[in-house]
């Protein structure tokens, strides 16, 4: 498969492990369907064996190459490495919801940073075979044909997806936005993959995204392919993004995102 290019030989390396290792994940997921069991870490919060073997066999791979950099896993891996800047961010299912009730959207998110930075990030869809990946500099690719975004600039012409919490009143600030977003957008979903709906972004098929409750998992991947494919990603203020903090905005144009900035705030 062709890879976003980059002409450093070392990121290439990590950007391939990350495309083996997302599919080594994505595969154990499929291997799980019919055979799990499922647990509350919280309410609704749901986790399952495949979650937990899938982040294993992800880890063993990536480790198999680069044994000492640092790691960050929704499933309970935390390593801080001594004596290497790269820190790989692992979701090894977004979607675990939609996974549980059969729901085909979910896929195994996989970012790379180095001091901080992200420079690679892949996202598979295990149920499309949809690899989205990028590289810092070297741009975004589906399956290996670059993508952009849409492009679009028009509001009522957009399609979003917005995340919304588990048992959230009329009060909570992000019902808020959702039913302020309707009145300006065309439409506006809400899919139970934040990994995906970057992805979606980034290959023109949705033209924003926007959430207050994420993890770094989540988007990790995310920003870099987003960004990469052209499109803007801020917090929901339009600020500078940090995907240690849980909000972020996502969308095809920077017109669009200023003008939801407007809108969500
Ligand atoms: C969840 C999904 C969902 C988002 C939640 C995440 P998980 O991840 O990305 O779209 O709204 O905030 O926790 O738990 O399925 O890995
Ligand atoms: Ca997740
Ligand atoms: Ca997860």
């Amino acid at each position: 498969m062709n890879a976003p290019s980059t002409s450093n030989p070392l990121l290439t390396g990590i950007l391939s492990t990350a495309i083996e290792a997302a599919h080594v994940g994505g595969k154990v997921l499929q291997d799980w369907i019919g055979r799990f069991s499922v647990s509350e870490k919280s309410r609704a919060n749901l986790v399952t064996e495949a979650d937990h073997a899938s982040q294993e066999l992800i880890h063993q791979t990536i480790v198999a190459r680069f044994s000492d950099h640092g790691f960050l896993g929704e499933e309970g891996l935390c390593h801080e490495s001594d004596t290497s800047d790269y820190r790989w961010v692992i979701d090894p299912l977004d979607g675990t919801s939609n996974y549980v009730h059969g729901f085909p959207y979910y896929a195994v998110s996989i970012g790379v940073e180095k001091a901080g930075e992200l420079v690679a990030g892949v996202i598979f869809d295990p149920n499309r075979n949809e690899t989205f990946a990028a590289t810092l500099g070297g741009g975004a690719t589906l399956n290996g044909q670059p993508i952009s975004t849409s492009g679009e600039t028009d509001l009522s012409a957009a399609m979003a997806m917005a995340s919304l919490p588990v048992g959230g009143d009329e009060h909570d600030p992000a019902i808020k936005r959702f039913l302020m977003s309707l009145r300006h957008l065309q439409t506006v979903q809400r899919s139970g993959s934040a990994a995906l709906n970057l992805a979606c972004v980034a290959c023109g098929r949705i033209d924003a995204f926007w959430s207050s409750s994420l993890k770094p998992w989540d988007v990790a991947a995310g920003v870099l392919i987003v960004q990469e494919a052209g499109g803007a990603v801020t917090n929901l203020e339009g600020g500078r993004i940090d995907i240690m903090v849980p909000d972020l905005l996502a969308t095809s144009s920077r017109r669009i995102g200023k003008d939801l900035t407007g809108i969500l705030n």
